[in-house]
């Protein structure tokens, strides 16, 4: 599965990444990015982050 940060939404808290960097990081803009592909066993901290994102930036990738 992927997940993705939609840029015009994130409002840069890095609360997602700090919840789990082992996908989510920071870019040059301030925003969140995903930067890893998300494995079964990653889905369960990302929908964490997902849950977590005070603006729901956040959604999974069809
Ligand atoms: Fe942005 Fe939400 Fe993460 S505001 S930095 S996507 S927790």
């Amino acid at each position: 599965m992927k997940a993705f940060v939609d840029q015009d939404i994130c409002i840069g808290c890095s609360l997602c990444c700090e919840i789990y960097d082992a996908v989510f990081r920071m870019n040059d803009d301030g925003k969140a990015e995903v930067y890893q592909a998300v494995t079964g066993e990653e889905q369960d901290h990302v929908q964490d982050a997902i849950d977590s994102c005070p603006v729901s930036a956040i959604r999974w990738e069809d």
